[in-house]
């Protein structure tokens, strides 16, 4: 579930002290100052805040109010004011509502972090129910994320970092839960080579609940994850309640 989460992804606001300072805004296109952030993962990124069966009740929180400063990369390809729900489009055939990607960047704008007159792009690309082998590279959603990724740096954009929760759907069978950890690493992998970005930071959510009896596996896996540059994150570890 998303929303006992999101204090967990404040916390991840502290992780960018360590992104270099922004480039000088060029005062006639802001835009091109944009400080990107892809979301991705399954629905506890997508959002399902407010949702019941298939109505969201369009309720805001303050923490996730639209503001100028945040842009979001519709389905189209074309950058606009980014407002809840943010995955709307993206994650198509699911009903989207608050999650925590709007929580997040109100909160490094907050925060000061992401440079004075900084202008945040997200970029949504997490689908519900999806599981680790469905982002491999050679699938559908790699492809879709690497793209929408591309387009944002080719439109003034440097990216801050890959926002990444998922993984509940990893719970339900071993094979899926035992191979996380090798799937997750070459994932990461794939996307420094095919964005030529070998430090591209990934924060990941660590799950908290799972859709099956393999949760605490995966779990493992996410905290064991080792890479160069060590940008892998755990910043939702939380002991499950039982
Ligand atoms: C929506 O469902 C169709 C048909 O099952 C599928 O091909 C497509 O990938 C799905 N799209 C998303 C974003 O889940």
């Amino acid at each position: 579930m998303a929303m006992p989460l999101l204090p967990f992804l404040y916390a991840s606001a502290v992780v960018l002290l360590l992104l270099p300072p922004p480039p000088p805004v060029a005062a006639d296109l802001p835009p091109s100052n944009k400080l990107v952030f892809i979301l991705a993962g399954q629905s506890n990124m997508a959002g399902r805040g407010g949702v019941l069966g298939s109505h969201w009740d369009g309720i805001v929180p303050l923490d996730c109010a639209p503001n100028p400063s945040i842009l979001r990369l519709s389905p189209q390809l074309r950058w606009e004011q980014a407002h809840e729900p943010l995955h709307d489009g993206i994650d198509s055939n699911r009903t989207c509502g608050v999650g925590p990607g709007m929580a997040f960047a109100n909160a490094l704008l907050r925060s000061g972090r992401a440079g004075a007159g900084s202008v945040l792009g997200l970029v949504p690309c997490a689908v519900g129910g999806t599981r680790m082998a469905e982002w491999v590279k050679g699938t559908d959603l790699y492809a879709d994320l690497v793209r929408r990724a591309r387009v944002a740096l080719e439109t003034g954009g440097r990216i801050g970092a890959v926002l990444w929760y998922q993984g509940e759907s990893d719970t339900v069978r071993w094979a899926d839960a035992n191979e996380y950890g090798r799937r997750m690493t070459m994932l990461v992998r794939n996307l420094r080579t095919d964005l030529a970005m070998p430090h591209l930071l990934l924060i990941q959510v660590g799950l908290a609940s799972g859709l099956g009896q393999y949760t605490e596996v995966v779990r493992e896996a996410q905290k064991g994850i080792k890479l160069r540059n060590g940008a892998v994150h755990m910043c939702g570890y939380t002991r499950q309640r039982r």
